[in-house]
Formats: C-alpha cells, structure tokens, sequence
C-alpha cells in the first residue's frame, strides 16, 4: 500500500547509515511501489555538492548494499531523479533559505536527523526559524539518544522545544526487525500462549543477542559507550518489553508504549554479581579489543550477561537472563521462554527433563520454534525425546512470502504513515537509562575490569556460573 506522497530530508544525507541503509532501503520500497512517485528524498549534508553528485553517490551505495534489486537499472534511474542535494550548515545560515524554498506544501515533510545528538538543537532550531518545519512534520532521530539519564533529559528537551511528542520518531531498529513484530502476533494472535505466560509455568526466559564483529571503525565511540549502552539499555530492553508487557487493549502507538514502560519501571536494580562484563582478547594475529579501541587501559565491555527481575505480579519469580557481545562464536539473536518441567511424569522409566521451549529467532534464519516432547518412533516402548516444531519463516510462507524488509525501510515508511507504535516514546528511554545508570555507575566506581574472553567463543566463563548457579544453562550460540 503506497504512504502519501512525501518530502523527505535527510541530514547527514552523505553519511554511513544514509549510505548503507536509509537510501538503499528508500530504493526499495521505491521498488515495491510504495514511495508515491511525486515524493522526493533530499539530502542534506556539509559537503559542497550538486543534485547530479549526489546521484552518483546514492547510485554507488546502492550498488554496494542495495541487495539483489540493484540490477534493476530503469528503478533506479527513475528512483535518482526522486532526489535533491542541498549543502547546510547545521550550525550557520548556509544553505537553509535554499532546503526552505524547495520544500512543497501539501506533503508530508520529513526530516531525518542522521548526524551526531550535539547538532539536534541546532536543526530544530533552524527548521522552526526558516519555516521549514510545520506542524504536521515528523523528525527521525537515531540512538544514540544519551548517554545517561541527564544526557537524554537534556536530548528530549532540546526537541521538545520545538516539536510535540507525536512529531518525534526515536529508532530502534530492533523493532523493525520482523520476527520483533512477529512476537508480539505469536503473543497476542494465539490462544495457545498468553495463558502460559507468567511465573507459573515460565521457568526463565533468556535473550540472546549474539555478534561475530568486532568494533570495526567505531572505536572511538564503542569505547565510551561499550555494550551496556550500545545494546542492552536499547535493543534488548525492547525485546524484554515486548515479552514482558501486559496485553494492550489496541495495537496503538501509546496503549503499546504505556505497557512497555510499565516493564522498564518494574525493573528491580541488579546486583553487581548478576552482571558478568567481558572483553574479547588478542587472538594470534587478530588484535584485542583495546587494541581495536587503540586504548590500552579500557575498561570498557564488549559483553555482558546479566540476570534481570521484573518486579510485578506476572513475573515475580521468573528471572530474565540477557547476554550479548562482539566477536562470539556465532551470530544469533534468539529469545527462548523456557517453560517449567512437569511436576510428576506418568512415564516409568522416564527421568530426562523435558521442557517446552519457544524460541524466536530473531536472526539469521529468521522463525520461531517450539521444543515439545513425543514419543521416540519405534518398538522401544515409550521413550520420550525432544524434538522442536520448527517453523522458519522463509520456508513456511514460500513464494507468497514478500522479500524480507530491512528494519530501516519499515521503520521509514511507518514514519510517514504517522504510526508511532514501533518507535520509543521519551519517557521510554529516560526509563531504559534510569535503571541502567547507576549499574553503569556502579561498576565505574568500582574500576571493574571486563574478563577477558577468547573471540570465537561464547563469553566468559563468568557467564556461564551466572546461569549454573541457578542450575539453568545458556543455550548454544551456533
Ligand atoms: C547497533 C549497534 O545499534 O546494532 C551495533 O550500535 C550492533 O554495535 C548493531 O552491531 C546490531 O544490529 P543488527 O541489526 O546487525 O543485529
């Protein structure tokens, strides 16, 4: 279903994300016939540059990370004449009378502000004072939103001082993801779940995000933040929302986010010895983290595991384990709700613990499988095995599947259709940083070091203790 018909300015329009993915996401659904073909997408960014430089660039990172739709030649060049080039200064006058005069009326104005959190002000400001900005404008900002509580207090009054709540859009790309949304049908769409989905019969729930990179070029910044703040206080905070909420009693914007930040307030603060950091080492020739931070003393995590409580009466007794880090054995991102065994088993014989597991996939091989226990096939009288309900997404919905949509061009559209629903409200994220800071603080205070992990592996050490203790175990990082 095509949105309306848009003016779409992004800032930092030359930067990494416009390049791998706004724009190529953009060329996409330019493809799938759902950008209205009068809308234009306008670059704006510091460098000097022309419409027609600025569609070489885009058709160059659309050839390097567009995916198998770059080979469509006649798209493309219909899809570069959809865009405009304007040099700003974010901080002076330049160039703002000239993006003023070739917005339209009469379309939804956009503005993505894909540049550094310091520069948000500025743009907020200049839109409002060239008139660019109208009432019905949305603006996209991207993590990171703060660093902390104050830094994030401070982001979201520098907004607000020029567009109201509902103007604001706060990605987490996580939410794009399509089994993130698939989650929340699984929950909500069946009868078979919600009724089990509570410390009666949910022994532990485990969130897994697990990454074979390293920091690549993102040093400098990746050593002030770490994965604490990278990952955790965003991207798995909305993935524990979403399976902790309540049910919302509508699929809308504020009904979901007023259910999530009653998951982020109901955080119990976690002791330190629930939170296991780790560091990836040298391994032979491939250099340490603090090597690839360039910063020997680092105390900055890679990893982290932690064991978190929701302190409300659905999950009262049922702990959330959550790990992710760089440089793992595997890349996986999965979250497992681990049911409780059985009290009693009628089976002779039969002393394996067999558990029901429903585990979603969030990445690669995107689906959702559910351990259940049968008979094992055979005269051997009733052995009982495991063995999962598989159901993977691509091979489920065969050729009526539509090609998978990154996370950015989903999000972009829902931007323009004006649904807020998978973005995070303000009081969302100052919430995520207010549980979050004063374990980041205390650990700082500490001067606790990470422990050091083999790349290629599954963490520390640590980090296995911190599920034995409990007698669970992680399951596999593939
Ligand atoms: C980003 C983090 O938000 O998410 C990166 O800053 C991380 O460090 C990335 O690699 C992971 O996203 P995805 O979609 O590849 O799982």
């Amino acid at each position: 279903i095509p949105v309306d018909e848009f003016d779409l300015v992004i800032f930092g329009g030359t930067g990494d994300l416009a390049r791998r993915k706004i724009l190529p996401g953009l060329f996409r659904r330019y493809l799938a016939g759902q950008m209205p073909r009068g809308s234009r997408i306008i670059g704006a960014a510091r460098t000097e540059m022309d419409d027609a430089g600025y569609r070489e660039m885009v058709s160059e990172a659309v050839a390097e990370f567009g995916g198998p739709e770059k080979a469509d030649a006649t798209g493309l060049a219909d899809f570069l004449a959809a865009l405009r080039y304007v040099a700003i200064d974010a901080t002076g006058d330049g160039g703002w009378s000239d993006l003023a005069a070739l917005m339209r009326d009469g379309v939804v104005r956009a503005f993505y502000f894909s540049v550094a959190p310091s520069l948000f002000g500025d743009l907020a400001e200049r839109l409002h004072t060239y008139g660019i900005a109208d009432r019905n404008s949305r603006i996209v900002v991207e993590k990171p939103f703060g660093r902390d509580l104050a830094s994030a207090k401070a982001l979201n009054d520098t907004l607000a001082a020029h567009f109201n709540e509902g103007q604001i859009y706060r990605i987490d790309h996580y939410l794009g993801k399509e089994t993130v949304q698939n989650l929340m049908a699984v929950r909500f769409g069946n009868v078979l779940f919600e009724p089990l989905w509570n410390s009666h019969y949910v022994d532990h729930i485990q969130i897994t995000v697990a990454e074979t990179v390293g920091v690549g070029g993102r040093g400098a910044y990746y050593d002030k933040s770490g994965a604490m703040r990278d990952m955790v206080q965003n991207h798995l905070m909305q993935l524990l929302c979403l399976i902790a909420m309540e049910p919302p009693s509508v699929f809308g914007a504020d009904e979901v986010r007023d259910e999530k930040l009653k998951v982020i307030r109901a955080l119990q603060p976690v002791e330190s010895h629930h939170i296991v950091r780790g560091q990836y080492d040298a391994n032979g020739d491939t250099p340490s983290f603090r090597a690839d931070v360039e910063n020997p003393r680092s105390f900055t995590e890679s990893f982290i595991a932690m064991k978190v409580n929701v302190s409300n009466w659905r999950w009262a007794d049922t702990p959330f384990y959550l790990r992710t880090g760089k440089k793992m054995k595997g890349r996986a991102s999965e979250i497992a709700v681990v049911f409780k065994d059985l009290g009693h088993s009628i089976f002779e014989g039969d002393t394996a613990r067999h558990r029901n597991i429903l585990a979603i996939r969030l990445q690669p091989n995107e689906g959702i499988d559910l351990q259940v226990t049968i008979k094992e096939p055979g005269p051997g009288g009733m052995r009982l095995i495991d063995v999962p309900l598989d159901m993977t997404f691509a091979d489920a919905l065969g050729d009526d599947a539509e090609p998978a949509t990154d996370a950015y061009e989903r999000l972009i559209m829902d931007v323009i259709r004006g649904n807020q629903t998978l973005f995070m409200r303000g009081d969302e994220v100052e919430a995520a940083w207010a549980w979050t800071d004063p374990l980041i603080n205390g650990w700082e205070a500490r001067n606790d070091v990470p422990k050091l992990y083999d790349q290629g592996s599954a963490g520390p050490e640590d980090a296995m203790m911190l599920m034995h203790r409990d007698g669970r175990r992680w399951r596999d990082v593939k």
